[in-house]
C-alpha cells in the first residue's frame, strides 16, 4: 500500500495533567482526562510516527504501538521529554501544573485542633513547551501547543505561540457550557503566525486524525522546498 503520511518521522506527545505532591497523600493536579493527547499519540502512530508519549496519570490505557513513558510531575514530564529528543514534531497536549508546593513533607501533614489550616507556599513549575519551542539544539521541526482558554481564545493563543516558541497552538475554548473538559467533543482552532484556521465540531479522535494529517502535510512541504 502506500507509505504512511508518518512513517520515518519522530513524535513526541505530552499528554494528561500533572500531579504535585503535597505529602504522601495529597496533591495538587490539573483536571485533564488525556482524551485528546491520547487521541493524538494514537493517530500520530496511525500514521507511521514513531511515537513517545508522556503521560501524567489518566484512566486511559496505553495506544496500542506507541511507547508510554508514566510520569506524575511536571518536572518528570519535562526530563521525559527531553531525553524523547531529537525528534521531528513536538505536540504539548498536557495539563502542566503551573506551580508546585515548595517543599514536600515526607511526613503526612496532620491536622491540628485549634492551629487552622496550613498555608501552602508554591513555586513554579518549568513550561515545558517553551522549553522545547525555544531549545537550542534539538528544537523539533515542528512545535505545537494547546491553548485552553474560557476568554480571549485568540489574543491568549497568540501570546502563547510567541511567548513559548510554538509554531502552533491547537486552541479551544474550554468554558464549561462547552462540555470540551472531560468529554468527547472539541471545537478547536489552529493558531499560526500567518492566521487562524476554525475547524468545525469533531471528536477528539478526529481532531486527532486531522491535525496529523496538518503534521504530515507540513512536514513534507518543508522538505520540498
Ligand atoms: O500557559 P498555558 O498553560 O495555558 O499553555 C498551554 C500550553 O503550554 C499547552 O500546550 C501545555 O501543554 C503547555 N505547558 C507546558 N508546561 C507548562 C505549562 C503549559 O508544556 N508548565
Amino acid at each position: 500500500g502506500a507509505a504512511k503520511p508518518l512513517s520515518g518521522r519522530k513524535v513526541v506527545v505530552t499528554s494528561g495533567p500533572t500531579v504535585e505532591p503535597i505529602d504522601p497523600v495529597r496533591f495538587l493536579a490539573n483536571r485533564s482526562s488525556g482524551k485528546q493527547g491520547h487521541a493524538i499519540a494514537a493517530a500520530a502512530a496511525a500514521a507511521g510516527a514513531e511515537v513517545t508519549l508522556v503521560s501524567g496519570p489518566v484512566s486511559l490505557g496505553d495506544p496500542a504501538g506507541v511507547r508510554t513513558v508514566h510520569v506524575e510531575t511536571a518536572r518528570q514530564m519535562l526530563a521525559a521529554v527531553e531525553a524523547a529528543l531529537p525528534a521531528d514534531v513536538a505536540v504539548m497536549a498536557a495539563a502542566v501544573a503551573d506551580w508546585r508546593p515548595a517543599t514536600e513533607t515526607t511526613a503526612k501533614m496532620k491536622k491540628t485542633p485549634g492551629s487552622g489550616p496550613p498555608a501552602l507556599t508554591l513555586v513554579e513549575n518549568p513550561d515545558i513547551l517553551a522549553t522545547i519551542g525555544r531549545h537550542e539544539t534539538l528544537r523539533p521541526r515542528l512545535v505545537v501547543g494547546f491553548a485552553a482558554e474560557t476568554n480571549d481564545l485568540i489574543a491568549n493563543a497568540t501570546g502563547k505561540l510567541t511567548r513559548k516558541g510554538a509554531d502552533w497552538i491547537v486552541a479551544n475554548d474550554v468554558s464549561p457550557a462547552t462540555g470540551v473538559m472531560g468529554g468527547d467533543a472539541n471545537t478547536v482552532r489552529i493558531v499560526r503566525a500567518d492566521g487562524v484556521e476554525d475547524w468545525p465540531t469533531l471528536s477528539k479522535g478526529d481532531v486527532a486524525a486531522r491535525l496529523v494529517a496538518a503534521i504530515a502535510e507540513a512536514l513534507s512541504k518543508a522538505d520540498a522546498s
